[in-house]
């Protein structure tokens, strides 16, 4: 059973309610995705790497705990900043114990792949909500390069216990689902195998690892490969080196005062140094698209990583049809797009978005009955969905109790929806917000929000 703190604490519900307007500079946590890869990249260096911004939600700490059990030294020195001295390539020692990802998706299966190209093996496991996530789609490039599935749970999921390979395999793999998780676990499992492990994905999803996997000294090539797509080759066996890593702000996690900012009459903000990595911004582009102000300012790189601080004003939005080739670029911020659609004028047609079945719970189901019980129209058609705006109308009702079913981004949203509501909006259980944005409700209430 998992340990972490939300999968265990009493519900924790809370209400938000009609703001003033939102007001005020702040600075989002670090950026998930890179935390986690900073952490098992630092682990498998020789040297120390030092890290910066860390995000310290529960999903990353989950993370840093399996870099230390498999055998790298994780240490905090100070808020956000931490030091990893690594083990280097293919250098895991078997962990005393089960690795216990918590809710975190991306922790464990970036983890499983690099595990598979170790000689150990370890057992996985996570909280009811990871349990019921797909595994196998990160197994099955694995067990090409020489990982044995010595047990799984019914359907290949979590708890598994995975055997590295002790003479990994480079695989040609083409992904079949457009998952970063995916990728990055071959890549992670191909720096222990000789010659070139390569990924190919039909649309391109965060590269957060192949810039990471440069900044640590690897060689990584990536062409371009049919129209959305790309060809990442990476050589094996390369000797790692600690190195710095700046976190920059998470843009998904600046998606919700961003979109709060938007629909509560007369606020204006500034999140500071968000991360700006086009592979990550397609909720900009499309609220760009809707009329939102959206400003970038002091536009800079570190490591490799764009970023800027967005200046947002609220903003009159009108309906949009958001295209499938830019579900990559925005996966997981559908459902604050959802609440916002529900405010534009006219209809917002949100276009495949199948993979949001298999996020932290089925994040289609969940978003849409976020928005339905709160007043709003909502259709789902296959793996599309069709949000009715009451711009120009009024504002959506509210009133409504969200269930959240152990999804962080799902409380957010109605969260963020019920401070320009009608009435309040109020969620079953905050407490999984803590897996990626710990201090949400107290940086939203430092914009002037009324969460409570
Ligand atoms: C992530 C990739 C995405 C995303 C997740 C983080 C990553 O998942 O939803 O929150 O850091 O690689 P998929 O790769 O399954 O789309």
């Amino acid at each position: 059973m998992s340990s972490t703190a939300s999968s265990t604490a009493a519900p924790m519900p809370l209400v938000a309610r009609g703001a003033r307007p939102l007001a005020g500079r702040v600075r989002v946590p670090g950026d998930k995705s890179i935390s986690h890869r900073a952490l098992i990249l630092g682990a498998l260096s020789v040297g120390r790497t030092t890290v910066t911004g860390l995000l310290e939600g529960e999903d990353v700490l989950a993370t840093g705990k399996a870099m230390s059990l498999l055998g790298a030294t994780v240490a905090r020195t100070g808020p956000g900043a931490w030091t990893v001295d690594g083990v280097g390539v293919g250098g895991f020692a078997a962990p005393p114990e089960t690795l216990d990802f918590g809710n975190a998706g991306t922790g464990s299966r970036l983890v499983m792949g690099a595990v598979a190209g170790c000689p150990v093996t370890a057992m996985f496991d996570g909280d009811a909500s990871l349990r019921r996530r797909p595994m196998r789609r990160i197994l099955d490039p694995l067990v090409k390069m020489g990982a044995t599935v010595l047990q799984a749970a019914e359907g290949d999921r979590l708890p598994i216990m995975l055997a590295g390979a002790r003479d990994p395999l480079p695989i040609v793999y083409a992904t079949p689902v457009p998952s970063a998780q995916v990728k990055s676990a071959v890549l992670l499992a191909g720096l222990s195998a000789p010659g070139e492990t390569v990924v190919i994905e039909s649309e391109a999803t965060r590269d957060h690892t192949e810039k990471m996997l440069l900044h640590f000294g690897a060689t990584v090539t990536v062409v371009p490969e049919g129209a959305h797509g790309r060809r990442i080759t990476l050589k094996g066996q390369p000797e790692l080196h600690g190195a710095t890593v700046v976190v920059p702000a998470d843009p998904s996690s600046a998606a919700f005062p961003l979109v709060a900012a938007l629909l509560v009459p007369g606020s204006d903000i500034v999140l500071e140094t968000v991360m700006t990595n086009p592979l990550r911004t397609g909720l900009i582009t499309t609220l760009r698209e809707m009329g939102a102000a959206i400003e970038e300012v002091d536009a800079r790189e570190d490591g490799g990583e764009a970023m800027a601080d967005l200046r947002v004003r609220f903003s009159e939005l009108s309906g949009v049809e958001v295209p499938p080739e830019r579900a990559p670029a925005m996966i997981d911020e559908y459902p604050v797009l959802a609440v916002a659609a529900a405010f534009a004028r006219g209809t917002t047609v949100m276009r495949g978005l199948k993979e949001l079945r298999v996020k932290e719970s089925d994040r289609l189901a969940a978003t849409a009955d976020l928005l339905r019980v709160n007043g709003v129209t909502v259709t789902l058609d296959g793996d599309d969905m069709i949000v009715e705006g009451f711009g120009g109308k009024g504002r959506p009702p509210g009133g409504g109790t969200v269930a959240t079913h152990m999804d962080h981004r799902i409380a957010m949203s109605a969260l963020v929806m019920g401070l320009a509501t009608e009435t309040p909006v109020a969620v079953d259980d905050a407490a999984f917000i803590a897996t990626s944005f710990p201090g949400f409700v107290e940086t939203m209430r430092g914009l002037g929000a009324d969460i409570g």
